[in-house]
Formats: structure tokens, sequence, C-alpha cells
């Protein structure tokens, strides 16, 4: 294989962000080097790099096996990389302009925070078209976003714990990662709905940072406390399933199990707490890879988008549809 002075430039930055070592074992950069992520590379075919925010999280393993799916069915038309940003803005700032060297043809970013804003703008002033997944940032200086509509999420969340709660109680909101849109939607949308509720009375939990065991541990605190809740609504599943856990094991359980209500679907762990009435209710947070690289393909083909948004739905999930929904999505990540 031919290293051009670029890719050996790409090579020597790519060291330079290390994406070694203290890798908080993410699946995918440790063993086979920088190209670890990708299909496997031909020459002269253009790259579409894709910095991800962290490759270790269900919902974003699930993501990267089906970005990789997708990637396999255009190995003809470009070569896919992939880098994780281990849920660290700057690491992914230095993932982004690493692959800039490069000269991608596209470049999808699935933003850490609003912090990578700058390095996506560096991206698109420099005319790479640039496709954001999920998390977004503000401003308008990308191609296109492909992600679910957080604050219909929001939305919905609030309408199903105010219903189940026939109007009246206390919700636990226990809440994302602060400068992620993912987060403050889910958030605005809920308390949209929950202000037609006069009964409804929310506290407002700590950022949890969409982590199982960061939930756990604030869950454990706030039931020390002693305060009554009736609902928990988590910003995703991983940490409804750490409030849950912490309930389980709290000595001095609340009389009627609280509700415990997530986001994402995308675990069948959680779909079986659903039937076990356990978790009561999650909405699925749809991946948006496999779109997001079909319109990589497009762009290739020289078809630029033509809507900067592309809405993907998504669906509750409760103990009445749960054998549907598990027959329907049967690879659903454990
Ligand atoms: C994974 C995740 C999901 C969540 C999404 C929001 O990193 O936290 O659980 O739905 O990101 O951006």
């Amino acid at each position: 294989m031919k290293l051009g002075l670029l890719s050996i430039a790409a090579v020597a930055a790519w060291a330079l962000v290390g994406c070694g070592s203290d890798d908080k074992g993410a699946s995918s950069a440790s063993t086979a080097g920088p190209t670890s992520s990708a299909t496997a590379s031909t020459d002269n075919l253009p790259l579409v790099a894709f910095a991800q925010a962290n490759s270790t999280d269900p919902w974003r393993q699930q993501f990267d096996a089906e970005i990789k799916a997708e990637a396999e069915k255009h190995k003809a038309e470009f070569n896919f990389e992939e880098q994780p940003g281990e849920d660290d803005a700057n690491k992914q700032m230095g993932v982004i302009s690493t692959f800039m060297v490069r000269s991608p043809k596209v470049l999808l970013v699935s933003p850490v925070t609003i912090a990578v804003q700058k390095e996506v703008e560096k991206a698109f002033d420099a005319k790479v078209p640039v496709i954001l997944l999920d998390r977004g940032i503000p401003g308008d200086k990308y191609t296109v976003h492909v992600g679910g509509d957080n604050v219909e999420i929001g939305r919905q969340a609030g309408e199903f714990i105010a219903k189940q709660l026939k109007g009246k109680g206390t919700v636990l909101m226990i809440q994302g990662i602060s400068n992620v849109d993912a987060a403050t939607d889910r958030k605005n949308g809920a308390m949209e709905t929950f202000k037609k509720y006069p009964g409804i009375k929310v506290v407002l939990g700590d950022d949890c940072k969409f982590q199982r065991q960061a939930a756990q541990n604030y869950m454990e605190s706030y039931l020390q406390k002693g305060e009554p809740f009736d609902a928990v609504y988590a910003h995703n599943d991983e940490m409804a399933i750490g409030a849950f856990q912490a309930y389980d094991h709290f000595a001095n359980k609340p009389k009627v199990k609280p509700l415990f209500v997530g986001i994402d679907g995308c675990q069948k762990e959680v779909i079986d707490m659903i039937k076990a009435g356990k978790l009561d209710a999650t909405f699925r947070y749809p991946d948006p890879g496999p779109k997001g690289l079909q319109i990589a393909a497009d762009i290739i083909k020289g078809n630029m988008p033509k809507d900067k948004k592309v809405v993907l739905p998504t669906e509750l999930v409760t103990k009445e549809n749960a054998d549907k929904y598990l027959a329907e999505n049967p690879n659903l990540a454990k």
C-alpha cells in the first residue's frame, strides 16, 4: 500500500491524539490501530469519517454495529472510518481535526457536547459536508442533522407519567449531560407536559451523565433522605436501570413501587425489566447511523440533502407491547 504524505501525517497526528492506553474500554480503538473501526480500506476511494461520542454504552454499541453494517453495503463507494471521543469533548475535537488532515469527503459527528461546535464549524467552513447524528450543536454550520425529536420524546414521557399517576404526585427527574441538547430537550419537553398537570411536582435531580452507576449512586443518596417520590423519569435507560437498582436494594422502600421511565429502548435487559414490572416504560431513541451514512453516500454521488433536519420516529414500550417490540427488534443489545 502506498502511504502518501497526508496519510503519514494523519497517522502521526492520530498517534498524538492518543486512542490507546487510557481507552476506558472503548471497544474499537485499542487492538488494530488507527483504522480498526474502518471497513477494509481501499486506496483511491473517498473517505467518510465518523467522530462518535463514545463506543462504550449500549445505545452507542448498537449504533456502531448498525453504522458499520451500513458501511459494508457501500464499501465499493467509500472508505468508512470511525473514532470514538470517549465522552470527552476535547478528545473528540482532536479526532475531528485529525480526520480533517485527510480531507474526508463527508464528516459525520455525534457530538459529545455542544463544546465541539468550534471544530465542527471549522470543517463546515472548509467545505466538508457535515452530518450531525443524535446530539446537535447550536447554530447552523452543518449540512444536515439526523436524530430523534427529544422534545417530543420528553412530552410523551411526561404524558405517560402524568396519566399513570392520575395527575398527582412527585416526579424525580434524573438528568443526562447538562450541555447536551438530548438532555435539555428531554427535560423541556417533559416540563411542558407537567405544567398542564397542577398536581404534578417535579424534583430536578442531578446530572448523572447518562450513566447507570452515577444514577444508582444519586438514587441511593436520594432514598436516604427519605423524601417521597412517585416516579423516576430518567433521561436514558441506563440511568433508569441504575435508579431502579438503588431502589430495589433499599431496605425502607416506599410501600407503592414508584414508576421508572427511561429512554432508548435498545437493550433486551430493559424490555425484560419492563416485562417483569421493574421498569414501567421506555421510549425508543432511534439509531441515526444507517440513515446518516445513506445521506453520506448520496452526497458522494453528488446529491446534497434537501432538508437540514431528518427526524426519526420514537415508540413507547410498556408491558402491553413489550413482547411485540422484542419480536420486531430481534437485534437489541444485551
Ligand atoms: C448514549 C446516550 C444515549 C442517549 C443519547 C443521547 O451515549 O447517552 O443513552 O439516548 O446518548 O444523546
